[in-house]
């Protein structure tokens, strides 16, 4: 091999390195892998990287080692003080073998610097400011470390230089957006609830407007969209804070036990009662009542729900007393309460009484800008709590989670996001590690469909994924305004 042939080699090998170091965006990964590099190119056993801190009292920290125990560390950090801070002094690397030697070194310290055979030390530098050094020793190989080998080492130090800042930054800015990311939140007062999407201020806004009111809140959406998180916001950021949140579950229950449930029993009233009990009106006195799936009432009980809300009294199975209760109501649902009232299913004053304002929570798939910020909320909350080192998530994995359908909305991407932090092996959660079903995205080659219908159907659902927005829509498919009007009148007559 001539000299330009080793020159070439040693760009090739420069270049590979600094498009490797340069995809890493983790300050830590960057570290280990520009260690990994330097030391394998010069043969080194054994290697550290400091950088400069500010918290530090020597000015710089190691934060990055490897093949040395804690204690070797510390020996040789004290040891190789005065060739580290002359690289860092002069911004030159220093090459040497038996140097420390003439220092004056006594007892353990001495061995210490026996073992060491030869030493190299490069500056990692950052414009004209130097930012830290690579350490590099050998223990066997007396000269291990030539000269030759300083202008590679030192043009790869200032390549890892700037992937080593590039990767600070990102965390930086990552870190900033996080930091942003709860302080929107803070601002809207319902900290727990995350979105941004116009559908969610919507809601927010509502929310913000019946929390100080006594008036009867009936809460619409799908499994998973969040109506209990909703309730209790209500409830919790209202003027009866301070008294109970009782959440009461209409369905399931046979009518005596619920009844029982709801409004108490006297002794003796059925078997099986054989004390008197307070019911859960009373128990949340001065508080709120969440009748979750209240579309789930039997007649009778609608009608006796709605005696009790009329007269803001209540009585207890086999008593005759009445007492009065002070409760707010809340209640949700996922049925449609309207069709029930006109299938005869439905009680239409009960459903006035409990509907003073109705919040409709928007499924998931009609707010996908959320999405990104429920998984990083619920990644924040899962890593924490498990302990992990997870940070993030592959660009693949985020897009996954968008165009995925979520038909468990909030919930299923909860669970998503929780097993995906169990699973995860890495610093990012990969599109494997969130286990999604396969089968949610729309399907164009369904059998003996024309290419007309699979227009249709892929606009109708663009549609409703934007929950309607036309203008949304149009956008996300390309098209004009126009264009999507037309179709949807085409389409109308076809099948009126
Ligand atoms: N906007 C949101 N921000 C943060 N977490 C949410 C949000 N919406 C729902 N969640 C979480 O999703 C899970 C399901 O929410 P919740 O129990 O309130 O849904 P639900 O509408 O009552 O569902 P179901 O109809 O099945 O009872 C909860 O763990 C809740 O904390
Ligand atoms: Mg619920």
């Amino acid at each position: 091999m001539d000299a330009s042939d080793t020159l070439q080699s040693s760009f090739e090998a420069l270049a590979e390195m600094a498009l490797a170091i340069n995809s890493i965006r983790e300050p830590e990964r960057v570290l280990e892998q520009v260690l990994t590099i330097a030391m394998e190119a010069l043969e080194a056993e054994r290697g550290f990287i400091l950088l400069q801190s500010d918290s530090h009292p020597d000015g710089f920290e190691i934060e990055s080692w490897r093949n040395f125990t804690r204690d070797q560390l510390g020996d040789v950090q004290r040891l190789s003080k005065s060739v580290v801070y002359k690289v860092l002094q002069t911004g030159e690397p220093v090459v040497l073998y038996e140097a420390l030697k003439d220092d004056g070194y006594g007892g353990t310290e001495s061995i210490i610097i026996q073992q060491i055979q030869s030493i190299a030390c490069v500056p990692l530098r950052l414009k004209e400011q130097q930012i830290g050094a690579i350490y590099l020793d050998s223990l066997h190989k007396r000269g291990r470390f030539t000269r030759e080998a300083l202008p590679f080492l030192t043009a790869f130090a200032n390549q890892a230089a700037v992937a080593i800042e590039n990767a600070r930054l990102y965390q930086a800015m990552r870190d900033e957006n996080r930091r942003l990311r709860h302080e929107i939140q803070r601002i809207h007062g319902f900290g727990e609830i995350i979105g941004q999407s116009p559908r969610m201020r919507e809601v927010f806004d509502l929310m913000a407007r019946v929390t100080d009111s006594d008036a009867s809140v009936l809460i619409l959406g799908e499994s998973g969209t969040g109506k209990e998180l909703v309730a209790r916001a209500i409830h919790y950021n209202g003027p009866r804070k301070d008294q109970p949140f009782v959440a009461v579950f209409c369905g399931s229950l046979p009518d005596e036990l619920l009844e029982s449930e709801l409004f108490g029993h006297k002794k003796g009233a059925f078997t099986g009662a054989t004390a008197d009990k307070k019911g859960l009106f009373e128990v949340a006195d001065g508080g709120t009542v969440f009748l979750d799936e209240v579309g789930d009432l039997s007649p009778r009980m609608q009608t006796v729900l709605l005696r009790v809300l009329q007269e803001g009294e209540i009585k207890r199975v086999g008593d005759h007393v009445t007492r009065k209760v002070d409760v707010r109501v809340i209640s949700a649902t996922n049925k449609s309460l309207k069709e029930m009232i006109e299938a005869g299913e439905f009680r239409e004053d009960l459903y006035y009484r409990l509907d003073t304002i109705t919040i409709e929570l928007p499924p998931l798939r009609q707010r996908r800008g959320d999405v990104a910020l429920l998984a990083h909320h619920f990644l924040d909350r899962y890593a924490v709590k498990s302990r992990s080192h997870i940070r993030g998530f592959e660009p693949e994995a985020m897009q996954a989670l968008q165009a995925y359908a979520w038909p468990g909305n909030v919930r299923e991407l909860e669970k998503t996001i929780e097993r995906a932090v169990v699973l995860a092996r890495g610093d990012l959660i990969t599109r494997a590690d969130l286990r999604l079903p396969e089968t949610n995205a729309l399907h164009p080659m369904e059998h003996g469909l024309t290419l007309k219908e699979m227009e249709r159907r892929f606009v109708l659902q663009a549609l409703e994924d934007h929950g309607g927005n036309i203008s949304e829509t149009a956008r996300s498919l390309d098209v004009s305004r126009r264009w999507l009007h037309y179709k949807l009148k085409e389409w109308e007559t076809a099948t009126s």
